[in-house]
């Protein structure tokens, strides 16, 4: 692929400095970015910066260029090449983007679930309230896992939309799309996909799998903070915001004012490096190291393990407790002692955590093509530690 090294999965860590310190296992909050994506966003600010779809210079005429062609590539990444990708600040942008731009009527009915993540929950929750919007919350069992007939009794023909994680960020189980997308057809609604979690770690075909609006977030899948995207199947929605592209064919029409454009040329390659090193090889590779950390985590006394066990329905965020110890004052430790970074507390996920019995929260540790063998062994070793001090 042009103007990006060859780089092997084993290799990949070299490209991350910050993995030289520490073991960064938050990645399902935010993932670190490879050299090659901050040299592109500093090429962009040193060498061609300026605005796009506007003036006519030669800089301008690159950025618009590089711009648009950022676009193209997330949209390929995620199969989604008939459709729009827009850039917007993050998965919770994008969602909001979908409630706010569909035409609603009082008697409307939404179908979610009771793992999502408080930004594919709250806004539908504000429908309800607001607009007379009738709110189907589907409960996952324990371990995140969906008995589908739930879905096919909740679904009916006032049903305008599904909005589910692909992924639960915090039980790492996987949503079955298929099935899904099989009861949306049958009812002629949409399907909103929250694939924060699942895009930067799954191959993804979002045509394919009948989703009509997919939201990820870029600075989950090694691009900028500051970056997501709303991909839709056809434009269809309102433009939240007004600018003079308000009646433009493309992107544009809902990417009001100037954009993030190093951001977004960051964000694309990534997009080229997670495609040179190939999803599914991440996949594999992630999925390698999630048995070990469950198999070992589960084995520790005083430890409890959530979500699926490992397999094709998991992905690397694995969360457990510590019998006795707050989430919180399990991560310091984890910090202090071993220099490991998880996330711990409530995951923006209160009414899932009310769900599974963990009022306090769990400590979460999350994967990305970046972590290795020694950093699963490194937190077993040390959360076997933290277990015998209580
Ligand atoms: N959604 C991100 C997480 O789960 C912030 O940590």
């Amino acid at each position: 692929m042009a103007g990006v090294k060859v780089v092997r999965i084993e290799d990949a860590r070299e490209d991350f400095p910050i993995m030289k310190d520490l073991i960064y296992m938050d990645s399902a909050a935010t993932s670190l970015s490879p050299v090659p994506v901050i040299s592109a966003m500093d090429e962009y600010e040193l060498r061609y910066r300026s605005n796009v779809g506007r003036g006519v210079h030669r800089l301008a005429m690159v950025a618009t260029q590089k711009y648009a062609d950022a676009h193209n590539k997330i949209a390929s990444f995620i199969g989604g090449k008939q459709g729009l990708a827009v850039i917007t600040k993050n998965t919770t942008e994008a969602i909001n983007m979908v409630a706010g731009g569909l035409d609603w009527h009082k008697g409307d009915r939404v179908v979610t679930t009771l793992l999502e993540h408080h930004s594919n929950y709250l806004p539908w929750l504000r429908l309800h309230e607001t607009r007379g919007v009738e709110l189907c919350v589907i409960p996952p069992g324990q371990d995140g896992t969906f008995d589908i007939g739930l879905f096919e009794e909740a679904v009916n023909d006032a049903t305008k939309l599904i909005a589910v994680s692909h992924a639960s960020n915090v039980l790492g189980s996987v949503t079955p799309m298929e099935e899904i997308s099989a009861i949306c057809r049958d009812h002629d609604c949409r399907l909103l996909v929250d694939g924060a979690q699942s895009v930067p770690h799954i191959p993804i075909n979002a045509e394919e799998s009948g989703f009509d609006y997919l939201c990820f977030s870029g600075h989950k899948m090694l691009g900028p903070t500051g970056t997501g995207v709303l991909w839709m199947k056809s434009p269809d929605l309102s433009p939240l915001l007004v600018d003079n592209y308000m009646e433009a064919a493309g992107y544009q029409r809902y990417e009001a004012g100037t954009p993030p454009v190093g951001s977004c040329i960051g964000l694309g390659k990534a997009v080229d490096y997670l495609e040179e090193i190939g999803m599914e090889n991440i996949r594999a590779h992630e999925k390698f190291l999630t048995t070990r950390m469950i198999e070992g985590l589960s084995s520790i006394k005083g430890v409890t393990v959530y979500g699926p066990p490992p397999g094709e329905n998991r992905i690397g965020v694995v969360s457990f407790t510590v019998e006795n110890l707050h989430p919180h004052d399990v991560a310091h430790i984890l910090d202090e002692a071993a220099g490991i970074m998880v996330r711990s507390g409530e995951h923006c996920c209160i009414p899932l955590m009310r769900h599974i019995g963990t009022p306090e929260g769990t400590v979460r540790a999350s994967l990305h093509l970046y972590n290795n063998a020694d950093d699963v062994e490194r937190l077993i070793e040390t959360v076997e530690e933290i277990s015998r001090m209580v």
